[in-house]
């Protein structure tokens, strides 16, 4: 496992701790556990979208290939994250998230793919990653709109049927 792996990977159990003891009693939600989530999971994709990805594509000339299955995940995971937190946005979040770690952690994944491209560039690119802003998110969003968005996000993805749950 590359360096680039290891880390993204240990950030992934962080958040997944967080995420587990935010819902772990589904009637009263911890929503200090649920808000550090939000703003770490926020932050890792950024790191993904911003510095990793990016950079990979810039040092082999193309986009690797899970690039893009990964934005959409992204584009679900963080449309998730807008409105107030219930058990139904919870479970959602659940079901796309662990199949997501998954396919960037695999061999041959998202992650893998990345440090290849990067070749001998990894430790610096593992120094912006290590060094990324930490950004405040901005408050939630209630409505149908919002619910609307996420619905279309979870549909661009591939996980349709997940939009009747929430
Ligand atoms: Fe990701
Ligand atoms: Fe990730």
């Amino acid at each position: 496992m590359g360096k680039i792996t290891d880390y993204l990977a240990q950030d992934h159990d962080r958040l997944d701790a967080l995420f587990t003891k935010a819902g772990a009693d589904p009637a009263a939600l911890d929503l200090d556990a649920y808000e550090a989530f939000r703003r770490g999971l926020l932050k890792h994709v950024g790191m993904e979208e911003l510095i990793l990805i990016p950079a990979a594509r810039r040092l082999s000339g193309a986009a690797v290939a899970l690039a893009e299955r990964t934005r959409l995940d992204h584009g679900a995971l963080t449309s998730l994250l807008i409105p107030s937190p219930t058990p139904a946005i919870l479970e959602v979040l659940r079901s796309v998230l662990k199949p997501h770690n998954e396919m960037e952690e695999r061999p041959e994944g998202l992650y893998e793919q990345c440090e290849l491209a990067l070749g001998a560039e990894a430790d610096a690119v593992l120094e912006r990653l290590r060094s990324a802003p930490d950004i405040p998110p901005a408050a939630h969003v209630d409505g149908p709109h919002v619910t609307a968005s996420i619905r279309r996000a979870l549909a661009a993805a591939g996980y349709e049927e997940m939009g009747r749950k929430i």
